[in-house]
């Protein structure tokens, strides 16, 4: 029996494995959990969203092909999913399904303002403090220089202080709120901080 701890983590685009099963798809969709209430919950994103995964903006961290975390990112306004109405409307009704999928199009669409931008990122519980979000983020800014960025933008709960702690190690710094977030006003967001990193100097 192989010791899957000691077997090398490996990250591939999700377009690059030869064909991403669906515990993969779960994990992905069961990010987003801020949008529980446009949604709803992980059973329900993964019937709206995982027929409209687009693999090639999802990188995922695997040993011995059992996956272990993923980190999804957006640029060029292409990012992780791209669903269309008619899963709303099948899961909510026309109305409300027509609703929501507006509110969840305003809410995507808002991201273009920040060029290369760190969608989601999730390691699986037994498998946190190997340094496997490290490595994730080490094959995110590979992926945002391939695309021509020079930095990276994210937006992170004020709670999470796991999350903030690890982007502050890897050199993100706190950046004023930007426009954008009179949303969360509007709408139930938890409180979020912006931070950005530079791929051009090092921290
Ligand atoms: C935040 C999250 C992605 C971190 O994943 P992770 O793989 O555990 O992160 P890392 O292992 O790279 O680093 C985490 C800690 O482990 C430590 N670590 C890294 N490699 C280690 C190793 N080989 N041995 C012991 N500790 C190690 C790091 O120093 C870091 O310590 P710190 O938290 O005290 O600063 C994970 O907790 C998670 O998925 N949380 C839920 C989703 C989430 O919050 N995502 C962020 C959204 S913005």
């Amino acid at each position: 029996m192989i010791d899957i701890d000691t077997v090398p983590l490996q990250i591939a685009l999700g377009s690059h494995l030869p064909e991403p099963d669906e515990s993969i798809a779960r994990m992905i969709t069961s990010g987003r959990s801020s949008l529980a209430f446009l949604l709803g919950d992980e059973a329900c994103r993964y019937r709206l969203l995982a027929g409209a995964i687009n693999w090639d903006r999802v990188l995922i961290a695997y040993r011995d092909r059992t996956p272990l975390g993923y980190a999804a990112f957006k640029h060029h306004r292409r990012g992780p999913f791209s669903p269309g109405a008619g899963p709303f409307l099948r899961e909510f009704g026309r109305l409300r399904g027509a609703l929501r999928y507006l509110l969840f199009a305003i809410i995507e669409g808002r991201e273009w303002y920040y060029g290369f931008y760190l969608y989601g990122l999730h390691v699986i519980k037994h498998a946190r403090h190997q340094g496997i979000a490290r490595s994730l983020m080490a094959a995110i800014f590979d992926q945002a220089r391939q695309a021509g960025h020079d930095r990276v933008a994210l937006e992170v709960q004020v709670k999470n202080q796991r999350a903030r702690r690890l982007y502050e190690q890897l050199g993100f710094s706190r950046v004023r709120a930007t426009p954008v977030n009179w949303l969360g006003r509007l709408l139930p967001f938890p409180a979020v901080i912006n931070m950005r990193r530079s791929l051009t100097s090092q921290p």
